[in-house]
């Protein structure tokens, strides 16, 4: 088996109604992080859950940061090509279905995950973005179409980290470049609560 470029856990389908997803952990998580909350919201679901191979003071994230909110946008560029071939490799390797891929991100995963639909919009069919920032904005004209592909973005009201206008021009952002998004809002700060797990499950059983 060739190596696969990232450290990661896979786990096959018990259930192929169920969507394949991708797992995205926050700044500080790893691999194993997202699985519980991934088997509880799409139980029966394959899943590709890679760990962050940018380490800042030893913890994992998935692209650098210059400071708190402030991205090395070259290397944002650069990790989220690698992440998009490690996914095709995978499912190569593993044989799970790459066009209804559904990535499961929260924080710097969300990031990455949205930096994903812009860069490389074949790697998914829809995310889950659990309190996403704005890191890349291309101009209108060079977004990429994402018609057919569906984002839910779940931010906290309250959440010290994610500026207050960021969910809504993430949103607006995908919106222009066709795909269906849904925005919810919760009265939260950064770390997750029981809304956004709801609204994800509805999500990924739609
Ligand atoms: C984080 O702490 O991970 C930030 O909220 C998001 C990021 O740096 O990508």
């Amino acid at each position: 088996m060739p190596t696969l470029s990232y450290q990661h856990i896979f786990e096959p389908a018990t259930d192929l109604s169920a969507l394949p997803l991708l797992l995205l952990h926050g700044t500080g998580g790893d691999e194993h992080d997202l699985l519980p909350l991934a088997r509880q919201l799409s139980p029966g679901s394959v899943l590709l859950s890679p760990r962050g191979d940018v380490l800042e003071r030893g913890a994992p994230r998935f692209f650098r940061r210059l400071a708190e909110g402030v991205f090395d946008l070259p290397d944002v560029e650069q990790r989220t090509h690698a992440l998009a071939d490690f996914i095709a490799a995978a499912a190569r390797e593993y044989g799970f279905d790459g066009a209804r891929l559904t990535a499961l991100g929260f924080s710097n995963g969300a990031n990455i995950a949205a930096s994903l639909l812009l860069l490389r919009p074949e790697s998914l069919a829809a995310a889950v973005l659990l309190r996403p920032m704005v890191v890349l904005e291309p101009a209108p004209a060079a977004l990429p179409s994402l018609s057919g592909k569906r984002v839910l973005i779940s931010s906290g009201e309250f959440d010290p980290i994610v500026p207050g206008d960021h969910p809504n021009r993430l949103a607006e952002m995908f919106r222009r470049a066709g795909a269906s998004v849904t925005l919810r809002t919760h009265p939260a700060s950064h770390n997750l609560v029981p809304a956004d797990l709801a609204v994800a499950k509805e999500f990924l059983s739609r």
